[in-house]
């Protein structure tokens, strides 16, 4: 471990983001995420008098720092973890935090992280250049690695995540999306982000291209597995676990898996009753008696589940040590979310 990453990993206290992380990964990197902690607090405090507020509020309420603990756990399978690799895990934890900064103005989702949304406090305006700043900072962080590949992977991601936004909000108030379309959209907003994740941690160790791209699959799958789970949560999870506006998929028009399954499942009267339910009611108790008659919920369950047995097989090259167990318990993690 380099001088400098030493120094950073001294200067957080550590119990300051633990609780929210699965326990047998934050026992295995718990000093190198307070690394990955300090480099956000860096980046962040490079800001403005006039900027306070807002930043701060995006440095304190903290997620679950999934991404992160992917990037570092992948690089643990490997050897150290090298400086290189606490930027990149700061890099995309503050591209993911843009995205949902700007994903609450599209899904106008007033809570994120047990607390107002940006847009909420601060207005849509600020709220969008907010999401740039730290699109922007991700980037800077990512080129200050100095590998051209980093740079151009970290970029192509945010690309990715854009489209499958855009593809997202054009298809708005079409229900009849098809299963493949949805793949699409939630591959490309979601699951791209944790992809690169794991296989750029896997690059920066100098693993051969085989393993990155197994990587890669196993971050793919989880990404999957992560987005159906959390559209499950949208439509019937608690908003207190969550700590962010649930409901919004509906609201905004979003065909999710288990909507998809149950427009094509059911039938008649049932099938006309879901449609209006979906065009104006907001009877959640009765879009559950819908879903649960067409068995969505279950279908859409066995689908993340197969997404998680994928993931799993990818890294099964891995040598059995405490990091690939938790990389595997990191996908099993993904399905069994309520937050
Ligand atoms: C939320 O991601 C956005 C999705 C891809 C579903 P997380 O659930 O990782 O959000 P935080 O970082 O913990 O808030
Ligand atoms: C994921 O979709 C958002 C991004 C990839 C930015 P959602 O809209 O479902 O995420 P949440 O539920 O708001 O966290
Ligand atoms: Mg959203
Ligand atoms: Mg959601």
């Amino acid at each position: 471990m380099s001088t400098a990453l030493e120094t950073s990993l001294a200067v957080v206290n550590t119990t300051t983001y633990l609780p929210a992380l699965e326990s047998n990964a934050r026992d295995l990197v718990g000093a190198e995420m307070a690394g990955v902690e300090s480099r956000i607090e860096e980046v962040l405090s490079r800001r403005p008098e006039r900027l306070r507020g807002i930043i701060d509020h995006v440095a304190q309420y903290r997620g679950k720092r999934f991404r992160p603990l992917l990037a570092l756990l992948v690089a643990r399978t490997s050897g150290p973890v090298k400086p290189a690799h606490i930027d990149l895990a700061a890099a995309i934890e503050l591209m993911h935090t843009a995205s949902l900064v700007h994903d609450d103005i599209l899904d106008n989702a007033d809570t994120r992280r047990h607390v107002p949304a940006i847009h909420a406090r601060w207005g849509h305006q600020a709220a969008v250049l907010l999401g740039d700043f730290l699109f922007s900072h991700a980037f800077e962080l990512t080129a200050s690695v100095g590998d051209p590949r980093l740079n151009r992977e970290v970029a192509m991601t945010a690309r990715k995540v854009c489209q499958g936004e855009i593809q997202q909000s054009l298809e708005a108030g079409n229900w009849n999306i098809s299963e493949t379309a949805y793949q699409d959209m939630i591959e490309g907003k979601t699951a791209e982000m944790i992809a690169a994740t794991a296989r750029l941690a896997a690059l920066i160790c100098g693993r051969p291209d085989a393993e990155c791209q197994a990587f890669d699959a196993y971050g793919r799958n989880l990404g999957m597995a992560f987005q159906i789970a959390d559209d499950l949560l949208d439509l019937v999870g608690e908003e207190t676990r969550t700590g962010k506006s649930l409901g919004t998929d509906l609201d905004q028009g979003k065909a999710t898996l288990p909507l998809i399954h149950a427009l094509s499942t059911l039938k008649g009267a049932q099938r006309e009753e879901l449609l209006r339910q979906l065009g104006s009611s907001n009877d959640r108790a009765n879009l559950r008696r819908l879903l649960d008659a067409a068995g969505s919920i279950d279908f859409a369950n066995d689908r993340a589940r197969d997404h998680v047995a994928r993931a799993k097989r990818a890294i099964s090259f891995l040598p059995a040590t405490p990091y690939r167990q938790a990389l595997l318990g990191s996908a099993d993690k993904a399905l069994a979310r309520d937050c």
